[in-house]
């Protein structure tokens, strides 16, 4: 029997997880077909509960219901609970379990790509939203020494810092602009775009969350955002010196954690990397 895995979203047009997730399933002939599932938001919870089905293996899940999605599921893991927002479901005989994997793809992402240790570092988080919830949530548990988390809606930055404060006593929020920004940047260890300014189609598209700041040369500058691949802000970054990571590989790590839950197969990294770079560059010149 072909098993069915997928991802939930909407829209999903731009999604490149059916290319990578796909081609790792087929490097072990794994008869396993991944599907783009875009879903309504009155649909959602029917098409979760066909996951229950023994056809299916489970799900990706995307913008805009990685919380919401939380109420169908029996249970959640850990990190779920702690960033309240689930990436990955796997059906385990007749139970739907959620999982997040994003904070998983952000650390390894540092690690691998940026060649970052998080432990000890002073970092400046711009965002608070999904993926800043991710990011945070993974730099509080990876030991940083302080972390400054700006955002447009200052509220919602405070509220972000104040989950993180037991492990980490040295967290601020501050708005997404103004001095102690600049002054941050200038001098901080890491500093992550979590927030959507830059991302191809958005509202901030062809701009950078940093335009007037000073970014060191020491600092590596890491952007969630995966498309375009050279965003405004990593350009900025890059001229002034510093070291980039961009968005694709937390991408491809998350994906990797969840192929591995549901199959219990290492995932091919290299080659679900070689699928995303591929999907997304036909992206790109399909604009
Ligand atoms: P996601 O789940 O992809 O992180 P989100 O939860 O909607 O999406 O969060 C988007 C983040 O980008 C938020 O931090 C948002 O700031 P607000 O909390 O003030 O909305 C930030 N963001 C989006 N557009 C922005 C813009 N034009 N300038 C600055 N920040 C922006």
């Amino acid at each position: 029997m072909t098993l069915l895995a997928g991802i939930l979203g909407f829209p999903l047009a731009h999604s490149i997880s059916p290319a990578f997730q796909q081609a790792a399933f087929d490097f072990y002939s794994l008869p396993i077909r991944y599907h783009a599932w875009p879903t309504r938001p009155d649909e959602l919870e029917g098409k979760v509960s066909t996951l229950r089905g023994a056809s299916y293996l489970g799900a990706n899940v995307t913008v805009p219901y990685k919380e919401q999605v939380r109420a169908y599921l029996d249970d959640i893991d850990p990190w779920a609970r702690s960033i309240g927002a689930v990436n990955t479901i796997a059906r385990e005989g007749d139970r739907l379990l959620g999982y997040n994997t994003d904070a998983y793809g952000f650390l390894r992402s540092l690690k691998d790509e940026g060649a970052f240790d998080p432990q000890g570092k002073n970092v400046v988080l711009l965002g608070a939203g999904g993926a800043a919830r991710a990011a945070c949530h993974a730099l509080a548990s990876a030991g940083v020494a302080s972390m400054i988390v700006a955002n447009r809606t200052l509220e919602r930055a405070s509220a972000l810092a104040d989950e993180i404060r037991d492990s980490v006593a040295d967290v601020y929020a501050i708005p997404m602009s103004g001095d102690r920004l600049r002054r941050a940047c200038a001098s901080t260890d890491l500093i992550v775009n979590s927030t959507s300014v830059g991302m191809r189609h958005g509202a901030a598209e062809g701009l950078s969350p940093l335009e007037d700041s000073i970014i060191s040369p020491e600092t590596l500058v890491y952007d969630v955002v995966y498309n375009p691949p050279d965003t405004p802000l990593l350009k900025q970054a890059t001229k002034a010196g510093a070291r980039t990571v961009g968005g694709l590989p937390m991408l491809i790590y998350q994906g990797a954690a969840a192929f591995e839950r549901w199959t219990s197969k290492e995932a091919p990294i290299d080659l679900m990397f070689r699928a995303g770079e591929r999907a997304l560059a036909s992206l790109v010149e399909a604009d």
